[in-house]
């Protein structure tokens, strides 16, 4: 890995930044100065200093991405783009999304290298919601929100209650289910004589898709973010 993407992966500063520092020889790599950002470095052998204090090589990463319409939800495709392969800066780090969205679906998508995190947001016993804004074909009725509140009868089954709030616009609302099933929310509104035209998920537990990530961009998430995703 370049030592300039290495220092700014683990938060020392940005890639300006990051290059500032090495200019100024205040990087060691081994206990040698190294003033090239692109010099590479092995994240797992070599030892990366910053005024002498050790920048210890961060395991776990938790990632938002902004979905774009049209990637799907994998790390590796021979013929379709995944979400993985946006992800540039953490590559190297077998990161992998956090439950799955279908294809043309845009919003908040997590990803992570960290299991325990993942089952924790997507086992069924631990009841995160999740938010998505629809943009539905028809009009929303009072019944159908008294459905979708009662749960809705499915192939596989029927749903755990489901919030479903309307907007002004009768054709837009939000939709909070507790469950992850296949195609859900397309298939809930199938279910009563609807159709999904847009799907975008909006929130996670307690955490908001950031409003300042354009679409198809991706940061890391603050450790209250982290925390927020549980709640
Ligand atoms: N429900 C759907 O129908 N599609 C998604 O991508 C997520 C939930």
């Amino acid at each position: 890995m370049r030592l300039d993407k290495y220092l700014a992966n683990m938060g020392v500063g940005t890639r300006s930044e990051v290059k500032q520092l090495l200019k100024k020889n205040k990087v060691q790599v081994n206990g040698k100065n190294e003033k090239q950002s692109k010099a590479h470095i092995n994240p797992d052998t070599d030892e990366i200093t910053v005024d002498g204090n050790l920048i210890e090589y961060v395991d776990k990463v938790y990632i938002m991405l902004n979905k774009p319409a049209g990637y799907i939800s994998a790390t590796e495709d021979e013929e379709q783009s995944t979400i993985v392969s946006l992800i540039k800066d953490f590559q190297h780090m077998k990161i992998f999304p956090v439950g799955r969205v279908g294809k043309d679906t845009e919003g908040l998508i997590l990803l992570t290298n960290d299991g325990q995190f993942n089952h924790d947001i997507m086992s069924p016993n631990k009841h995160v919601s999740k938010i998505y804004r629809v943009e539905a074909k028809n009009p929303i009725t009072d019944d159908d929100i008294k459905q979708f509140a009662e749960g809705v009868e499915l192939s596989d089954g029927k749903t755990k209650p489901a919030q479903l709030e309307r907007t002004e616009n009768e054709k837009v609302a939000f939709v909070s289910i507790r469950e992850g099933r296949y195609h859900q929310v397309k298939r809930m509104f199938h279910a009563i004589d609807n159709e999904v035209l847009n799907l975008k998920r909006v929130q996670i537990g307690k955490l908001k898709l950031d409003s300042n990530l354009p679409k198809g961009s991706y940061r890391e998430l603050t450790q209250e973010e982290i925390e927020l995703v549980k709640q």
